[in-house]
């Protein structure tokens, strides 16, 4: 599974970057608030660092503005993804641009049905939010099991991106049900490398060293 991180927070995006924990980046307008950067300016500075594709969303609402916008944020760097909305006019842009040859990673996808549209109608990635399906109650990997099923089924390329990927388990669960990638905020990839038995078993190697009194430097 490939891990995209989910900020626009350049000082984190390369401390993952340093280890190869990002295969990508996704940005939103929410993350572009969050980082108080220009959308354009830290966009193509995240492109220069990342190999992979780096989302960067349009925000217009009816497709031909969305189209428009999706060109001019193509046109920041080659590894751009542009973000479109699961709306109807969403898909008509996603048409048209992954017919230009662009990435497009088509945003708030919240079911299986959603899904199969984004699919036929060209999407490079499929973004289920599995955090805000659970925030109402609806288990969030259910989607992403569903969709896993219908696009092996006829052999969909899109890639799912499972997003809004709120903790450890989530980033457990995307990667058993063989999600292509999953994007996750830097502390949540982070986080994964923690473990209680991990503490404890160091603490008692540290302590019984000491007893040594040896050193290896
Ligand atoms: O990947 C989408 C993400 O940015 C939304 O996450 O936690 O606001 O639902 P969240």
């Amino acid at each position: 599974m490939k891990f995209f991180v989910d900020t626009a927070d350049v000082e984190a995006i390369a401390e993952l970057n340093a280890l190869g924990m990002a295969d990508g980046v996704t940005t939103n307008p929410s993350l572009i608030m969050k980082s108080g950067r220009d959308i354009l300016e830290v966009t193509k500075e995240i492109c220069e660092m990342i190999d992979g594709p780096v989302s960067a969303e349009v925000v217009a609402l009816e497709a031909p503005a969305m189209i428009e916008e999706g060109r001019k944020l193509a046109r920041i760097a080659d590894n751009i993804a542009i973000k479109v909305p699961l709306t109807w006019d969403g898909l008509k842009a996603c048409k048209v641009l992954s017919g230009e040859g662009h990435m497009v990673n088509v945003t708030l996808c919240f079911s299986a049905n959603q899904a199969l549209l984004a699919a036929k109608a060209g999407a490079t990635f499929v973004s289920p939010f599995v955090g805000r399906l659970d925030d109402i109650n609806i288990d969030g990997m259910d989607l992403i099991q569903d969709i896993r099923t219908i696009y092996d089924n006829y052999g969909f390329e899109t890639q799912i991106l499972a997003a809004s990927i709120r903790n450890v388990n989530h980033m457990k669960e995307a990667a058993l049900i063989g999600a292509d990638v999953a994007t996750a905020p830097p502390a949540v990839i982070k986080a994964m490398a923690g473990h209680v038995l991990t503490d404890k078993g160091l603490e008692g190697f540290m302590k019984d060293w000491a007893k040594t009194g040896q050193k290896i430097l």
